[in-house]
């Protein structure tokens, strides 16, 4: 039986940032005048920050000057920072940790791939560093989802072939990098949105560990 890669994307997975995100954006596209709703918010999950720029300025027909683009960015960065600046494991989603802790405990490999520039202090805030044997984020890779490069890279990292690899994903574009991958793509959320996930549950709470034991004896 070869050794799998259990890869967790972060944001709206392991911990309830989404709703910081989406904050954040809100903000910035109010004082831009842009109608940003969270049926929009669907489309920048799982996206990088540049990529989200460009969607939200899109929304409203802005053209802006690079000088400006990157001061917003800036902004939307430290009004995040500030709200997720008291974070704490309780804002760690359900059985995420009871879910991390059976995987270690049947020696499989467990990685990060998220596109989050913040994801180490995050993962260091909430307490569940220490659970990852490899961590790939929005610095390491070039290319946004749904190019499947930050799980690809996290898979490579911990010797395990893709076919190997078993992704937690709540966007669209995370489940569709999985697929493009030849991995296992797990949708953590609605499955009227995460359709192309080979299988979809509301939260952890749903998945129970013998779904995990089947998925390192396949
Ligand atoms: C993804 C989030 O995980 O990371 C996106 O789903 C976010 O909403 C992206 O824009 C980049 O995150 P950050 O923390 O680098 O701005
Ligand atoms: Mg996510």
């Amino acid at each position: 039986m070869s050794k799998k890669a259990f890869i967790f994307d972060l944001d709206g997975v392991i911990v309830d940032t989404a709703k910081y995100h989406f904050m954040a954006w809100q903000k910035l596209a109010e004082s831009l005048d842009i109608l940003f709703t969270p049926e929009h918010n669907e489309e920048l999950k799982g996206v990088s920050r540049v990529r989200s720029l460009e969607i939200i300025l899109g929304l409203g027909r802005v053209e802006a000057s690079e000088e400006d683009k990157q001061k917003w960015l800036i902004q939307k960065n430290e009004d995040y920072l500030s709200y997720i600046e008291k974070m704490d494991e309780s804002e760690i989603l359900p059985n995420v940790r009871e879910t991390l802790e059976f995987i270690r405990r049947n020696n499989q490999g467990v990685a990060l791939g998220s596109a989050s520039k913040n994801a180490r202090p995050i993962l260091e805030k909430v307490g569940l560093l220490h659970f990852f044997d490899v961590i790939v984020d929005g610095n390491d890779v070039t290319n946004a989802k749904p190019d499947p490069e930050v799980f690809v890279r996290a898979a490579q990292l911990l010797g395990v072939s893709n076919e190997n690899a078993i992704v937690f994903e709540d966007s669209v574009a995370g489940i569709q990098a999985a697929n493009i991958a030849s991995m296992l793509s797990i949708g953590i959320g609605d499955k009227n949105v995460l359709k192309e996930a080979e299988y979809c549950f509301p939260n952890f709470l749903y998945m129970d560990n013998s779904f995990i034991e089947t998925l390192i004896k396949n």
